[in-house]
């Protein structure tokens, strides 16, 4: 039985705290609050989008969400300037676990696909620009049915598109939202937990494995 993978994208393979470098120069010593803030927002509009059957894309949440944080935070940033900004979470840097341990998964024989809310292009121009898009048979994205994580369609969507079953495919994510979203969907799910100050949501839902990097997923779907 071959095993699929979906990899979670913003804040698994690619690090979404890379704009806080860009932030610093409208946003000081706040740049972390802000970039931090930027990101909540972000996903908390895609939460919503989702539930309101309102779809936007996601780079449209992303779009609203630096506009709120210029807003709650008293930063004054220009709209050339947050373009810029925008234009640079098309080349967020990756994860250096990413690269890394993609080519040993590939090598055992496991279906590697990239699994985003972002668009296609968009997804696809991070995983190019990351140098990781040759390790990815394709780019599933939720835009494909206008709805985001964690609607458990868009999980359903994931097996349709890759021919897997629940129980021979994985989401492996950072996000501990989607971690529950896909095992609640009937996928196996690992959660990828690089800090230990990071807390799982004490919910009833477990995830299938917790791994503290990318470099340990090969070893521990062998293990299950
Ligand atoms: C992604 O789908 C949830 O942002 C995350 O890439």
């Amino acid at each position: 039985m071959s095993i699929t993978i979906g990899f979670d994208v913003y804040g698994t393979l690619i690090d979404t705290a890379g704009v806080t470098q860009a932030l610093k120069e409208f946003a000081g010593d706040r740049a972390v609050e802000f970039s931090t803030l930027w990101r909540e927002k972000q996903l908390e509009y895609s939460f919503r989008r989702a539930l309101m059957q309102n779809y936007v894309h996601f780079g449209f949440c992303t779009r609203y969400a630096l506009d709120y944080c210029c807003a709650a935070l008293g930063v004054d940033i220009s709209e050339q300037d947050r373009a810029e900004l925008l234009a640079g979470y098309r080349v967020l840097p990756p994860f250096d676990d990413a690269a890394a341990s993609l080519p040993v998964l590939q090598d055992q024989g496991y279906r590697l696909f990239a699994f985003s809310n972002g668009k296609p292009e968009d997804v696809a121009s991070l995983l190019e620009h990351s140098g990781i898009s040759s390790y990815f048979e394709d780019v599933v994205s939720t835009d494909e049915i206008k709805s985001f994580k964690p609607n458990p369609a868009v999980y359903a969507h994931f097996l349709r598109r890759t021919g897997a079953t629940g129980k021979e495919a994985w989401l492996i994510s950072g996000n501990p939202f989607d971690v529950i979203g896909a095992a609640s969907a009937g996928m196996r799910a690992a959660w990828v937990r690089r800090s230990p100050q990071a807390i799982f949501d004490p919910w009833e839902i477990e995830p299938t494995l917790t791994i503290g990097s990318l470099s340990e997923l090969a070893d521990g779907i062998r293990g299950m």
